[in-house]
């Protein structure tokens, strides 16, 4: 038995990196699956694989969003959840971010999730409820230099996150998020490609790994289980421990607590 047994589940961003991970764990729990992606090929590769939908769309397009959940709802036969995972991100000093460029952080990143809901709600409703969970970023939470437009709108969507929880809790609609910390995909092969880069992360990471797009999907999965039924309106640290507060003074401290030197 499956944690996902009969459930049919659309996923944004589902094309590849973090989204695709949740799709794949998402059919191994026993749910079906839509992969949604602007990248029409890569939701298409992922969705034959895992005997899915595939449906290429723009989540900041209003209408396009409406219709991808309509069509998803009728191939599926209904719809119990949805995983607000597409964004994109970038890295530059606040000053030079183009007005063009924060507008479209902001769309794909927090009016895509807005779509996202305002879309699959009618169909979750149908079902008799269900779970939404966006994905968010520590960036959210906590802001690293060079991500203004991309932390506003990830802080943005934790917000937005408990708003719907409010709103849609009375009709049986769970909404939660979850916010990666630092994640080999596409969008951080920047740094990935530094071992220096690496090194530094990781060792001022208390659990001393950068995370796998699979540590996220494992726990998306379970707020869209019934192991999660209880909860809502919750942001999910799925990071390592990286943002607490003393991770940032942990290697300097541990010279004073006599830590043994780390290897490599
Ligand atoms: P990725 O770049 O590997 O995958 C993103 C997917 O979203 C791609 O398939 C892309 O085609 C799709 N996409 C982009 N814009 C879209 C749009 N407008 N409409 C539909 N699909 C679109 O990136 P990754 O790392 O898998 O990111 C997934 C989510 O996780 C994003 O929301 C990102 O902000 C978040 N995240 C990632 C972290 C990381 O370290 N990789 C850390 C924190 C959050």
């Amino acid at each position: 038995m499956g944690l996902l047994d009969g459930q049919r589940v659309v996923v944004t961003g589902g094309g590849s990196g973090i989204g695709e991970a949740i799709a794949r764990r998402m059919v191994a729990e026993g749910a079906r699956v839509a992969v949604l992606d602007v990248d029409g090929a890569a939701a298409q590769r992922v969705a034959r694989e895992l005997d899915g939908v595939a449906v290429e769309v723009d989540v900041a397009d209003t209408d396009a969003m409406q219709d991808a959940l309509v069509d998803t709802a009728r191939e599926l036969g209904g719809l119990t959840g949805l995983v607000n995972n597409a964004g994109i991100g970038s890295l530059k000093a606040l000053h030079q971010y183009a007005e063009a460029e924060w507008e479209r952080l902001i769309a794909v990143n927090l009016k895509g999730a807005f779509n996202g809901i305002r879309a699959v709600v009618p169909h979750l409703r149908a079902s008799g409820g269900g779970s939404i969970v966006n994905v968010a970023s520590v960036s959210g939470v906590r802001p690293t230099r060079g991500e203004a437009p991309y932390a506003a709108a990830k802080a943005g969507v934790i917000a937005l996150t408990r708003s719907a929880a409010l709103e849609y809790g009375p009709e049986g609609i769970r909404v939660n998020c979850v916010s990666p910390g630092f994640i080999r995909t596409h969008l951080t092969e920047f740094a990935f490609s530094n071992p220096a880069w690496i090194e530094t992360l990781e060792s001022r990471t208390p659990l001393r790994r950068a995370g796998t797009a699979e540590d996220v999907a494992k726990v998306v999965a379970f707020l869209c289980s019934d192991l999660a039924g209880y909860v809502t309106g919750q942001n999910l640290l799925v990071d390592g421990g990286s943002i607490l507060p003393s991770a940032q003074v942990d290697h300097l401290l541990g010279e004073l607590l006599g830590d043994p030197p780390r290897e490599g």
